[in-house]
């Protein structure tokens, strides 16, 4: 009789009964098991190193302490408002080229919806400076993001490089409203994230590309106007959860208003973990904001402060125009919606002096409009606090005074060269050590 060949069973279970063979069964699945968490463990390991290795270089490569002004048109200051005034030509080309003479890296062209264009501003910077990059404020309910991507690779090419994009989702509805934008701030941020992802892309691609998102949607967009390196640098502001992830995850850099060290430390943590969630192996370079009162000893530096709080006060009452709208004045004007602001006038309630010298009247006076956290003391004690911040992770300084252009002057003096005096020698010593 012919039988059915049996299937062979494996050496080890020959002789055994289904019921016997299971527990061989289950530990084999045991081991598989063990060995993928092996894997898994290894490689996870094997990323983190990676990441880690990534980080280490990237801080070790970091690039040098960098120091940004903001662009004003005229010379209006809040401290002595021009009412009415409007471009001045000279000044505008005096104060970009005293920044670049005094070595500041950047200036930021800010936006406000009552205020001058950026982008033809910042032509008129790219063309009488050499060095100096220049930030371009944008919302991006203002400008179509195909049209920005060129715009802005325009001003890289009429520069050579130098221009950098601020990302502001905006933080006022009442201010949106008055430029047609009804998005609330979620979805402002939302729509942020989106643009910012178009612009890499328009910059980047070789060939048109459609574009089916949220917010936009276009069809075979291309552009023949490529930035000179490549791409340009992006950088995202604001103290918000949802600036944090948008930034965190998407930004070269992330512009942070002058906070004390803890809080800083907080926001900072919060934007690398934001970096590390997206799986980025590289993280935002942090930039922190302040208006520094500088006089030849704290004595003097602290009579000066008590006297532009004054000036603050008085001018919030009078009322005047200022840069771009950001030198408006508070008066009566309601609790701010955004996040940035809320912090600094809750830290404001805490008491006037944090930290070395971070000083929170001019903020309270002004009801947070913008950056408005002053440092106070004498070129040491400035020098000083702005290293402070050098050593929680800052590598954008951010320092505008309230005498525009003869403070801007007065730390290229004896601010700026000096903080790089004490990085260079550190870094000296790191190299000798
Ligand atoms: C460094 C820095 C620069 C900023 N520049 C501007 C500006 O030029 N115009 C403006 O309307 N808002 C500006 N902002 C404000 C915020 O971007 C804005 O309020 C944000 O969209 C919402 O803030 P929130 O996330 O803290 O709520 C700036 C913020 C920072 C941190």
């Amino acid at each position: 009789m012919c039988q059915a060949p049996s299937v062979p069973a494996p050496e080890r279970d020959k002789g055994r009964n289904l019921s016997e063979a299971i527990p061989n069964i289950s530990q084999n699945i045991v081991r598989l098991r063990n060995n993928l968490i092996t894997y898994l463990t290894a490689h996870s390991i094997y990323h983190h190193l990676a990441k880690t290795i990534k980080l280490l270089t990237q801080s070790a490569a970091k690039m040098p302490t960098e120091f940004i002004s903001v662009t004003f048109p005229n010379a209006s200051t809040e401290l002595a408002p021009i009412p009415g005034a409007t471009i001045d030509v000279d000044y505008l080309v005096r104060y970009a080229r005293t920044l670049d003479d005094l070595t500041y890296n950047y200036t930021l062209v800010p936006y406000s919806s009552s205020g001058y264009d950026p982008f033809t501003i910042g032509a008129t910077i790219a063309a009488a400076t050499k060095n100096l990059k220049i930030i371009i404020a944008l919302r991006p309910n203002t400008l179509y993001p195909t049209v920005a991507a060129k715009a802005l690779a325009t001003l890289d090419q009429l520069s050579n490089g130098r221009a950098v994009v601020h990302f502001i989702a905006g933080g006022s509805d009442a201010e949106q409203a008055k430029e047609g934008d009804f998005a609330n701030k979620v979805e402002r941020y939302e729509r942020t994230e989106e643009y910012i992802k178009i612009l890499r892309r328009a910059w980047q691609s070789k060939e048109p590309f459609d574009w089916e998102g949220k917010y936009y949607q276009f069809k075979q967009f291309h552009s023949d106007v490529p930035p000179v390196n490549g791409t340009i640098p992006v950088s995202v502001g604001g103290s918000s959860d949802e600036a944090y992830r948008i930034g965190g995850s998407l930004g070269d850099i992330f512009g942070l208003w002058g906070e004390p060290l803890k809080e800083t430390k907080e926001q900072i943590d919060r934007i690398y973990a934001e970096a590390e969630k997206a799986g980025r192996t590289d993280r935002p370079r942090i930039w922190v904001t302040f208006r520094p009162i500088v006089a030849e000893t704290d004595d003097l530096a602290w009579a000066k402060a008590h006297r532009i709080l004054d000036a603050l006060n008085a001018n919030k009452v009078k009322g005047g125009p200022g840069a771009f709208g950001l030198g408006k004045p508070a008066g009566e004007a309601p609790a701010p919606q955004n996040v940035g602001s809320q912090r600094l006038l809750e830290i404001a309630a805490r008491g006037e002096v944090q930290d070395r010298a971070l000083w929170y009247p001019t903020v309270t006076a002004t009801n947070a409009r913008g950056a408005s956290t002053a440092l106070v003391g004498s070129p040491q004690t400035i020098v000083d606090s702005l290293l402070d911040y050098v050593d929680l992770g800052a590598e954008l300084i951010s320092i505008r005074g309230y005498d525009n252009l003869n403070d801007a002057i007065d730390y290229g003096r004896y601010v700026l060269p000096q903080v790089r005096e004490v990085l260079r020698q550190r870094a000296n010593g790191a190299a000798k050590a």
